[in-house]
């Protein structure tokens, strides 16, 4: 079942278009291809309207930019980031996010399908019709495993640093945001990595946050602005912050693959050798020391 309607553009353009993804389908799919070249060329072209070589000439600031090995990814400063498998995505991740600033990314006609292609040779799984709008950002985009018909809309934030499971049909709506790695409250170095699992159907409605390690079952839905820190289980409404399933959806029985009561959670492994033992609980209750000041009152500490 599905609200959207077909939209045609004019045929050329359309012809045009698809020729373009095919090619970049075509020259991905050759292991020969060398993906900085590739990728610095498409975006001279597409920004641009000229060569490579030609920009590098005219306008080298601009030219320099375009090179994935003069740019750095937030992700490359991580510990826990596999560098040679980093190296091997960048420049396809330049790609996607640079294209995302021009017309060709901003064109849901040719930029679904690009992202399509993309995210073939990106992310360690992805399956049919994977349906990306603009303006989605990854950790490193390796870890990320997508199943069938999956879309993700605009502005969303999947940080896979640890993993992220999209099962088939999921949704995940604008502006969400979806962790998989989490800090120590008492020493920002010590992290932990939890692959992060959204079951086959589920909803992750709009400004959404998911912390790392949630497991939202199959046929689950995560309310608008809501905080997910646990799991939802099938068929569950969690709303709120931190969000509490409070609702179920009315749905006759249903086979369900991904069950948070069931469904293997990661443990969590330490991303940081320097912590190598399990992160303990590093918050306490507030208790009289800590009662709120009376207007001029002072407290001797100690
Ligand atoms: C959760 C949601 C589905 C509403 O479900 P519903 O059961 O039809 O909602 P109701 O309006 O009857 O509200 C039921 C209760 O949930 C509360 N509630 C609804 N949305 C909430 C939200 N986002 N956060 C916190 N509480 C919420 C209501 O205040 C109400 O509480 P009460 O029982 O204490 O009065 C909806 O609010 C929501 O978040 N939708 C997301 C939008 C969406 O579909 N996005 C997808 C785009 S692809």
């Amino acid at each position: 079942m599905t609200w959207l309607i077909p939209v045609n553009i004019d045929a050329g353009a359309q012809a045009t278009f698809s020729d373009f993804v095919r090619d970049l389908d075509g020259r991905l799919a050759d292991p020969g291809t060398d993906r900085v070249r590739l990728a610095r060329e498409i975006l001279a072209e597409a920004m641009y309207g000229r060569a490579y070589e030609q920009l590098t000439a005219d306008a080298p600031l601009a030219a320099l930019n375009l090179d994935s090995r003069n740019v750095t990814f937030e992700a490359e400063y991580y510990m826990a980031t596999d560098q040679e498998k980093f190296a091997r995505v960048k420049p396809l991740l330049w790609l996607w996010k640079t294209l995302d600033l021009t017309p060709v990314g901003q064109n849901p006609v040719l930029g679904i399908p690009v992202r399509r292609v993309l995210a073939g040779h990106i992310f360690r799984r992805v399956g049919a019709d994977f349906k990306c709008w603009q303006n989605v950002e990854f950790s490193v985009g390796y870890n990320m495993e997508v199943g069938d018909n999956v879309v993700v809309h605009r502005h969303v934030l999947l940080d896979d640093i640890g993993g992220i499971e999209l099962h088939d049909d999921a949704s995940v709506s604008d502006y969400v945001n979806i962790y998989s790695h989490t800090h120590s409250v008492l020493d920002g170095p010590d992290v932990t990595l939890k692959r992060t699992v959204i079951g086959r159907g589920a909803r992750i409605t709009y400004h959404s946050t998911i912390l790392a390690g949630a497991v939202v079952s199959d046929d689950a839905m995560l309310a608008t602005h809501a905080l997910l820190r646990d799991d939802i289980p099938p068929h569950g409404i969690a709303m709120g912050v931190p969000a509490r399933t409070s609702r179920f959806k009315v749905r006759p029985e249903s086979d369900v693959k991904v069950d948070s009561r069931t469904y293997p959670h990661d443990a969590g492994r330490k991303a940081n050798p320097q912590f190598p033992q399990p992160t303990p609980g590093q918050t306490r209750l507030p208790d009289e020391r800590d009662a709120p000041l009376a207007a001029g009152q002072v407290v001797k500490r100690g």
